[in-house]
């Protein structure tokens, strides 16, 4: 019988906090990849929008990315590498990336309330708008796990890694998480029903 390592070997905090961070991300990434699909294919014609799905979409970004991971990442992983000395400017550009990412993401809301209230509007700016924000917010999200994580993991003690990795394990994420939130269920719906068995 094999045993499984990782079952019996506690994973050090600043494993956890990595891991978890990088898993938050690649959720955000799933569901941008969703949206960005469903985007390209309401602008080729190829169906129509359904707008309760990209509120769902919408809201999940909001719920998760704005209320949760961002203030975690600003609150205890960029606060701690700003104390041990990290380079400023590192530290800076994420921050600066949160703020931009946020301005871009309410005028993407704004446009999808707009369109909403007017569905037979023609060429609706939102789905010009979704390619440069989910590109912006990709580009972000390697920027940290390329350059903010390594730097992290080489200035920080290791005492330091013990609240980061509670901050990011103490959220359930609303979507992948145990406990997924019923607005979120078109979007649910759409990432995790498989083909119907018989
Ligand atoms: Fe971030
Ligand atoms: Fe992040």
């Amino acid at each position: 019988m094999s045993t499984n390592v990782n079952s019996i070997s506690p994973a050090f905090p600043v494993e956890v906090a990595v891991r978890h961070i990088c898993a938050h991300h690649r959720n955000l990434a799933r569901v941008f990849r969703a949206l960005e699909t469903h985007a390209e294919a309401i602008a080729g014609g190829k169906c129509s929008p359904d707008f309760i799905l990209i509120a769902a979409m919408l809201r999940y970004i909001a719920m998760f990315s704005y209320r949760v991971h961002h203030p975690a990442e600003e609150k205890f992983l960029f606060s701690a590498m700003r104390q041990s000395g990290a380079p400023g400017h590192v530290i800076d550009s994420a921050i600066g990336a949160h703020s931009s990412g946020a301005k871009q993401f309410a005028a993407l809301q704004d446009a999808f309330n707009a369109w909403w209230d007017k569905p037979d509007m023609r060429n609706p700016p939102f789905l010009e708008l979704v390619p440069d924000y989910i590109s912006v917010e990709s580009d972000h999200m390697s920027y940290e796990e390329s350059v903010v994580l390594p730097c992290a993991v080489d200035m920080l003690p290791a005492n330091d890694w013990a609240p980061i990795a509670d901050a990011f394990r103490s959220h359930d994420d609303p979507l992948f998480g145990i406990k997924p939130g019923p607005e979120l269920a078109p979007l649910h719906h759409l990432l995790f029903a498989g083909p119907v068995s018989h």
